[in-house]
């Protein structure tokens, strides 16, 4: 039994050479996917609410320490891509590194991340679409905007990008990454013409108090305050550089590209977090911020009438590409554990026209969009946190236990400085997930349970090493 649970794959980079998805992705569309799916609903929306409740004009110092333990995972993420391959990413680093039980739950945890960070953020992509219908006129009525919790009949623009997005990851990674890299442009443009009008309207009166809630602190009602409880919040802005590595089978040149287009995402959109945080608490003060859109909330603020719509645009197409981005992953991990049997082998069929994993992702289409119609998902944006972090935490420990137990694996990547990046990445997400409030807690053990339950009544048993002793 502990030889069935602690049972490791054999590294092979490159090993599901012919699994059949079609290598098409270049380094610059592995770039643009981890850039489509980092900038969205965290700096758009969680920057203002971070702001405002939690950090205060110190949110910007959120953004670097979240940053940071981020830069730790993704130099691990790198080495370990370069070095293992495989769609399943964490998972599949995890089978190598700990074992069977241990992948098996991780990827259990991505399923959640993936699929509640899709859901949640296609319940704020329809917020921002319903207000573009409504300012020229077209829009829609309550029973179709609002899931029935909150007197409507389901969240039809919610459940309908979904559904678009799907029939678009079906047609090809290819042409998903080519839709992706037009929207990632639209959403710079955005931050660009933000960035220009703002520089010109700081008030540096608006900077004190810089840190009016101190470091860390727990309120009566359970919540967390101060910038480590920000940073554990606006980590969400950061989720998806990780995605990035579910691409290594699509990738033309997996070894050079996927670090590259893992940490040049990363670096890239931290400095677009400083900034536009750092402006933002600028130009406006953070009291004022608690808003669903602050950015523009902060552009109008300043006299320029036209950046609501100008946002809105920016944040449409931004979110969009977080959502295909991240479901894109999601069905590459289902593809991944299916392969090896962890789940029903139904799911690892590839279309022979178009190279893509059909049914996965329809199934996973068809729920997502059921979620994100019928339930309002607004508050879990920190449950999508403990679950990616974990993943990192585990990534970056994986790395250490290969460095020991597999000196010799080619590593076309190295993390540099030895261990030290991977121990200060174990040690900095292991932080940011303990300063989550107790309720995320308590949701996240929920699911590993329900896993823990899956893996012994069907994953260990239809596992492939299973079949293989
Ligand atoms: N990083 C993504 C966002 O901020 C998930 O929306």
């Amino acid at each position: 039994m502990r030889a069935q649970l602690f049972r490791t794959k054999h590294y092979l980079a490159n090993e599901n050479a012919s699994h059949g998805l079609k290598r098409c992705l270049s380094a610059w569309d592995l770039t643009f996917l981890g850039v489509g799916a980092i900038i969205g609903t965290g700096i758009f929306v969680l920057t203002g609410v971070a702001a405002a409740t939690q950090a205060g004009p110190a949110v910007v110092i959120s953004f670097i320490v979240a940053g940071f333990a981020c830069a730790f995972a993704a130099l691990s993420y790198a080495e370990l891509s370069s070095a293992i391959g495989g769609c399943g990413s964490a998972y599949g680093y995890s089978y190598v590194a700990f074992g069977e039980l241990c992948a098996f739950i991780i990827g259990w945890d991505l399923l959640l991340e993936y699929s509640i960070a899709v859901a949640t953020v296609a319940n704020g992509w329809s917020g921002y679409f319903c207000n573009a219908l409504t300012a020229i006129g077209l829009g829609l009525p309550d029973s179709l905007t609002k899931a029935p919790e909150l007197g409507g009949f389901i969240n039809l623009p919610a459940s309908g990008i979904i559904l678009l997005l799907m029939a678009l990851l079906i047609l090809g990674a290819k042409q998903s990454a080519k839709a992706n890299n037009a929207m990632v442009f639209v959403k710079l443009i955005t931050i660009t013409v933000f960035i220009a009008v703002a520089v010109f309207n700081v008030h540096p009166e608006n900077w004190q108090p810089f840190m009016p809630f101190g470091w860390f602190e727990t309120q009566a009602d359970g919540r967390t305050t101060g910038v480590l409880a920000g940073a554990s919040l606006v980590f969400f802005a950061y989720v998806g550089f990780d995605a990035v590595s579910t691409a290594t089978e699509e990738a033309n040149n997996p070894q050079r590209d996927l670090p590259m287009g893992i940490v040049a995402s990363l670096l890239f959109c931290t400095l677009i977090y400083i900034i536009v945080s750092g402006l933002l608490t600028g130009v406006v003060n953070y009291t004022q911020l608690n808003v669903s859109s602050p950015v523009a909330h902060a552009l109008s603020l300043i006299g320029v009438t036209w950046a609501s719509a100008l946002v809105s645009t920016g944040v449409i197409a931004g979110l969009s590409t977080v959502m295909l981005v991240l479901y894109y992953a999601l069905t590459r991990i289902i593809f991944a554990m299916s392969r090896d049997g962890l789940l029903t082998h139904y799911f690892d069929h590839v279309h022979p026209k178009t190279q893509t994993p059909v049914r996965v992702i329809v199934l996973t289409g068809i729920i997502m969009a059921l979620i994100a119609g019928f339930i309002p998902l607004n508050e879990l944006a920190e449950l999508v946190n403990i679950g990616t972090l974990a993943a990192f935490v585990l990534v970056c420990f994986g790395v250490i236990v290969l460095r020991l137990t597999k000196p010799d694996m080619p590593r076309p990547f190295r993390s540099p400085f030895n261990l030290l990046c991977p121990i200060l990445g174990v040690l900095s997400c292991s932080a940011l997930m303990a300063f989550l409030p107790a309720i995320t807690w308590l949701r996240f053990v929920v699911w590993l349970v329900i896993g823990l339950i899956v893996y012994f009544c069907y994953s260990m048993h239809h596992s492939k090493l299973e079949a293989e002793q």
